[in-house]
């Protein structure tokens, strides 16, 4: 029997009903595949310790993940906390500290989902956006001189190394490779950046040579948003910086039906680290405590994790039980239906226990 210990932190918002749903499912998943077990450790770290703690995680908070063969988390942010500091107290120590320098974005457009994209259907918007995850422009270098003078100056210092460039471009044609298109577009904005990014498209073409089977295009990111709206079937696998695929994937998750879908996972290729799985909706204010968020981006998320710790066979089934429940309609507000989150993840546990998955 295979154990894996996972950390789960739920947090705030939607992140514990989103969190509890995902973790009920892959129970059930575990129990059907009958080869792996999950062992779940609880973490109450959230905007609720911080107010207690004034802190968001203990000292040793990352000594204790650093035991988890995977991080399952919920969501952080509040609406009395201001986001730099629930950002910077939880989520990105985590990223940064334990280098998950490659961020992972799959977007599909699920069957019973509708794309916002007239004549986009499932199949013809299928794409992984890869993210730098660990340095340009969310380094947290800067500073502020001469506060609440007229003179007041700040700056926000974005930092790209040949390090750090060279391994995403790597993870990012490696990604591609295994897709079924081999696509890659490298997307920057080194018109106008002309120091970081002209790094990137020079490392890009370095890189590629060592991939003669990718085929792969650059884009600048503006002209990759037209891209994304008006030839969704053109992209495959995308790779950009931290900022600008933070903002390609909002758009992606809104193409592809609702952010309520999207997954992610912040990945140390090296596996020195345990790597960190979310959904990548966030708190979700609006709806916290209502019962209708969308749990399908935490299952998606547990796909992901599942295929990290090597349970391909059991990741595969997760997204066949969570297609076969959006085909049948069981969908949440967000993606025109008028389900539970319950009702939806009765429907997975459903699926898992009795379904064929392939
Ligand atoms: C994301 C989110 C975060 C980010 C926010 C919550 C800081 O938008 O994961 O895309 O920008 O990284
Ligand atoms: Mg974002």
């Amino acid at each position: 029997m295979r154990h894996y210990r996972i950390a789960s932190i739920p947090a705030d918002g939607i992140g514990p009903e989103v969190i509890a749903a995902g973790l009920e499912v892959l129970e059930a998943l575990a129990a059907r595949d009958g080869g792996f077990v999950l062992d779940v450790d609880h973490y109450d770290w959230s905007s609720a310790y911080y107010r207690k703690h004034g802190v968001f995680m203990p000292d040793d908070g990352l000594a204790i993940l650093k035991q988890a063969d995977a991080i399952y988390f919920g969501a952080v942010g509040a609406q009395d906390v201001p986001d730099h500091i629930s950002l910077w107290g939880l989520r990105l120590p985590i990223c940064q500290g334990f280098d998950q320098y490659a961020n992972i974005r799959p977007t599909r457009v699920l069957p019973g989902v509708v794309s916002p994209l007239r004549d986009v259907g499932p199949g013809d918007l299928d794409w992984l956006i890869v993210r730098e995850n660990s340095e340009g422009e969310y380094s947290g270098h800067g500073g502020r001189a001469h506060r609440g003078l007229p003179e007041e100056v700040a700056t926000e210092v974005a930092i790209f190394t040949r390090v750090g460039v060279e391994r995403i471009m790597r993870y990012a044609f490696a990604s591609a490779r295994k897709r079924p298109r081999q696509h890659l577009t490298v997307v920057t904005k080194s018109n106008a950046q002309k120091f970081g990014l002209v790094l990137w498209d020079e490392i890009a073409l370095e890189v590629a040579a060592d991939f003669p089977d990718v085929t792969w295009d650059k884009e600048l990111v503006d002209a990759m948003t037209m891209r994304m709206v008006r030839k969704p079937q053109s992209v495959d696998t995308v790779v950009a910086t931290n900022l600008h695929a933070d903002i390609l994937s909002d758009l992606a998750a809104a193409l592809a039906g609702s952010l309520g879908v999207a997954p992610t996972g912040n990945v140390d290729p090296s596996r020195r680290y345990p790597s960190m799985f979310e959904p990548i909706h966030g708190s979700a204010f609006d709806i916290t405590g209502k019962g209708i968020a969308n749990p399908v981006a935490s299952f998606w998320t547990a796909s992901l994790m599942l295929e990290h710790l090597g349970e391909a066979r059991a990741a595969a089934a997760l997204m066949v039980a969570v297609e076969q429940v959006c085909a049948a309609g069981i969908l949440t507000p967000d993606v025109g239906g008028n389900a539970t989150t319950k009702e939806v993840t009765r429907a997975m546990v459903e699926a898992i226990k009795g379904g064929n998955l392939g």
